[in-house]
């Protein structure tokens, strides 16, 4: 069973430092918030980053598209000035080196496989791999994608990590896909979501992660509806709900 918390820091904290770098999952851990997402990006060669847009232009001092990248080259670039002066000199992490810091800090970790491609089947095994190697607390794990034959390759290979499928509107044929990779839960965007989805998918027994919000209280009617966790750049905002 996953020891899932009420609030999880987006892409680290991406309101307190600059997002998916090892200091935003820092930032994370000292506002007390228990579980981190971020993105896994998968580049040029097999590499694995932590980073979210399809080019390195708005979070790094360089640019280019971000699955052609060498990692050697990402590796090199500042990802930290864009968001401050104060995170100069700050990487863009590796899956590794994020996995290490992540269980440092004793955090839970939803790791959402960033990859729009149809290649799931060499894109995502060495993902797997990566946490079959590095990652020792299976009830402090999930995998999120928007990507479905993604989630039905981690349910093949692996059917105990817990998943769960990013939407950004439920779709009409949600029930049949969380079914058919025995999903642990539905992660979706907060602001298209009614009452009405949201009391279904819980008495379909799934666990409800909303994403992305700020201000508790764009979420007020989401906790009665049963949502069970909100993902969020300033886990400060939402530190009340967790004990
Ligand atoms: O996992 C929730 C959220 O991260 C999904 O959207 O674009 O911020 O990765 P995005
Ligand atoms: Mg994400």
């Amino acid at each position: 069973m996953i020891e899932l918390s009420k609030v999880m820091g987006h892409r680290g904290a991406a309101l307190l430092a600059p997002e998916n770098t090892l200091a935003s999952i820092r930032a994370a851990a000292a506002t007390g918030v228990k579980w981190v997402e971020i993105d896994v990006y998968p580049i040029a060669q097999g590499g694995l980053i932590i980073f979210h847009d399809d080019t390195l232009d708005r979070c790094t001092n360089g640019s280019g598209v971000t699955e052609q990248s060498q990692l050697e080259t990402v590796l090199s670039l500042d990802a930290g000035a864009w968001f401050s002066e104060s995170f100069r000199g700050e990487a863009v992490p590796t899956l590794e080196q994020a996995l290490d810091c992540i269980q440092e800090l004793r955090l839970g970790l939803n790791l959402e496989i960033k990859y729009e491609g149809s290649d799931v089947d060499s894109v995502v095994p060495p993902i797997l791999a990566m946490l079959e190697a590095k990652w020792h607390q299976p009830k402090k794990l999930m995998i999120s994608s928007f990507n479905y034959p993604a989630l039905q390759v981690c349910h093949r290979l692996q059917p105990n990590i817990a998943l769960g499928y990013l939407v950004e509107e439920v779709p009409a044929d949600w029930q049949e896909k969380l079914s058919a990779i025995d999903a642990y839960s539905l992660n979706c965007y907060y602001l298209p979501l009614t009452e009405q989805q949201a009391r279904a998918v819980k008495a379909a027994g799934y666990k409800l992660l909303c994403y992305t919000a700020n201000d508790p209280a764009e979420v007020t009617e989401h906790w009665a509806w049963g949502m069970d966790t909100v993902i969020t750049d300033d886990p400060n905002q939402f530190m009340a709900l967790e004990s």
